[in-house]
């Protein structure tokens, strides 16, 4: 027991799986002296003049033969009727102190704004009041389900930050990063309708930061993807939301040194890993050196669950994803139904176990207690430390650990709500609000009276 808790010690201290050196845009927004604003290139705050070929006017016009410029959306709302796409720009910025609405009765195909291959950038509101309404409700009214463009997407591009933006009912996904490098996405607000489809921040990059995010859906809130290396994510807000995520990866995965902290959630998936099989005698790859730490949870649904057969895989025959040296700590809160979905649940791969996973100092509690029982925690298949993947209890085909609580740790109460809570999530078919409430950040992080002692055994 000594002895494990000293590793588990060890492990936290010496934590360096995250980004290091420079993210966001090389040149600092002081120096960006040209304004390339969009009024004067067709753009009409009307909220009926399509904007899509004022910015694209703006862009070629303006910002391409001025470098270092900034392309500027003032204050007013404006519609959005086709999509926006922009390739190889470097050393720039786009300044959206307006409100863009995405008309239903626009022509999009998969994203409402892309960019391909910028660096050097960063998109961002200085005025708080940048926002993009995708009126998805108007998406759901017309086709009864979600599904359509998604918001905001960056393709293979670099040092760029995106920041100080509001992101509300997109149709599909809110904010995509495929193949990033020095990565920045900050101070950003997502208000979506709570279903699934609706993911906030999906990323795939290397070398990134993403901080001080608030997120109501009800699909992934942060989403790491493959190829990822090298992040800090980190005083995340999930609102009513799906879950910060890991996943889901296949073949080929490369997922490491990654550090997930100061996330508070509320009556939301806290954190999942999800992997399905590939194909015998293939490579499925890994995730690795990944620390988890510091989560606040109200109502939890699934607080920490690796699920290497998701969405039913499990009759695939072949390679796992291999996790290994992935660490949980500091966890405080409540789930919603321990007996159903326990705090911790892995189900593990049968072709590669989990490896080197540990839990230390989970401090939580059902609220709801079914057949006299608060808590199932089931592990799977894994090696490692703490809560069902105990000390001693070795890795054995078949291994099946289930631990059973009846009663709260002692101390333990139920949390009270953060006054941020979003009690009920915003309607399937109604608008949902751009600027109420109104966001402050930093996200503040902290203890919510939440109880902070350890378990001791
Ligand atoms: C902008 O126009 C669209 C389409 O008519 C409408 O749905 C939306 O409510 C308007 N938004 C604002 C802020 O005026
Ligand atoms: C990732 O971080 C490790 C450890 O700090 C460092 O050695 C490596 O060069 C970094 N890789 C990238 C691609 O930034
Ligand atoms: C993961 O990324 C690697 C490297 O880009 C790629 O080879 C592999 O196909 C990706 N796997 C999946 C499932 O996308
Ligand atoms: C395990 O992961 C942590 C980051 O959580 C990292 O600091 C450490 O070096 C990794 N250990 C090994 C043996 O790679
Ligand atoms: C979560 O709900 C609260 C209360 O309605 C609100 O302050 C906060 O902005 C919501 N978060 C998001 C991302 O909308
Ligand atoms: C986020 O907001 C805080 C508080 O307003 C500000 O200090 C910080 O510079 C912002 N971060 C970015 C990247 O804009």
């Amino acid at each position: 027991m000594l002895v494990t808790l000293l590793s588990a010690l060890l492990l936290i201290g010496q934590v360096t799986a995250q980004y290091s050196g420079h993210t966001g845009p090389i040149t600092p927004l002081s120096s960006r002296k040209t304004l390339c604003n969009v009024l004067d290139y067709g753009g009409v705050a009307d909220n009926s003049t399509d904007i899509s070929a004022a910015i694209t006017a703006t862009y070629k016009n303006c910002v391409a033969v001025n470098t270092g410029s900034i392309l500027y959306v003032p204050p007013g709302t404006y519609a959005l009727k086709n999509s926006v796409q922009i390739k190889h720009g470097a050393n720039w910025a786009f300044r959206l102190d307006g409100l863009i609405v995405a008309h239903a009765t626009g022509d999009f195909d998969q994203n409402f704004i892309q960019f391909i291959d910028v660096s050097d950038f960063e998109f961002y509101s200085s005025n708080g009041k940048g926002a993009i309404n995708g009126q998805g409700y108007l998406w759901r009214i017309a086709n009864g389900i979600q599904g359509g463009p998604r918001m905001v997407r960056f393709t293979d591009s670099s040092d760029f930050s995106f920041h100080n933006v509001l992101l509300v009912d997109s149709p599909a996904f809110h904010l995509v990063v495929d193949n990033g490098l020095n990565v920045e996405i900050a101070n950003v607000t997502i208000r979506a309708v709570g279903l699934g489809g609706s993911d906030g921040i999906d990323i795939y990059a290397t070398n990134y930061h993403v901080h001080d995010v608030q997120v109501s859906n009800r699909d992934e809130c942060v989403s790491v993807k493959n190829l990822s290396k090298n992040a800090t994510i980190e005083r995340i807000r999930c609102n009513q939301s799906g879950a910060l995520s890991i996943g889901s990866l296949k073949s080929g995965t490369a997922v490491e040194n990654i550090l997930i902290q100061d996330i508070d959630v509320y009556e939301s998936g806290a954190f999942v890993i999800k992997t399905k099989p590939s194909p015998a005698g293939s490579d499925a790859g890994y995730v690795k050196n990944v620390m988890v730490r510091r989560f606040r949870t109200w109502r939890s649904v699934y607080t920490v669950h690796i699920d290497q057969y998701w969405e039913s895989s499990g009759l695939a025959d072949g390679a796992g994803v291999q996790l290994s040296n992935i660490t949980f700590s500091d966890f405080k809160g409540s789930n919603v139904d321990g007996y159903t979905r326990g705090y911790v649940v892995i189900e593990g791969s049968d072709y590669a176990p989990p490896r080197d996973i540990h839990f230390d100092k989970f401090f939580m509690f059902s609220e709801r207690i079914y057949k006299g029982i608060g808590e199932l925690n089931k592990c799977w298949n894994g090696y490692g430390t703490g809560e069902c993947l105990g000390a001693g209890k070795a890795y054995t085909s078949g291994y099946e650990s289930i631990i059973t609580q009846t009663a709260a740790p002692t101390g333990w109460t139920a949390p009270a709500n953060p006054t941020w809570a979003l009690t009920t999530a915003y309607g399937t078919f109604t608008p949902i609000p751009v600027y109420t409430p109104v966001p402050t950040y930093p996200l503040d992080f902290k203890d919510y009276g939440l109880v902070a002692k350890p378990k001791t055994t």
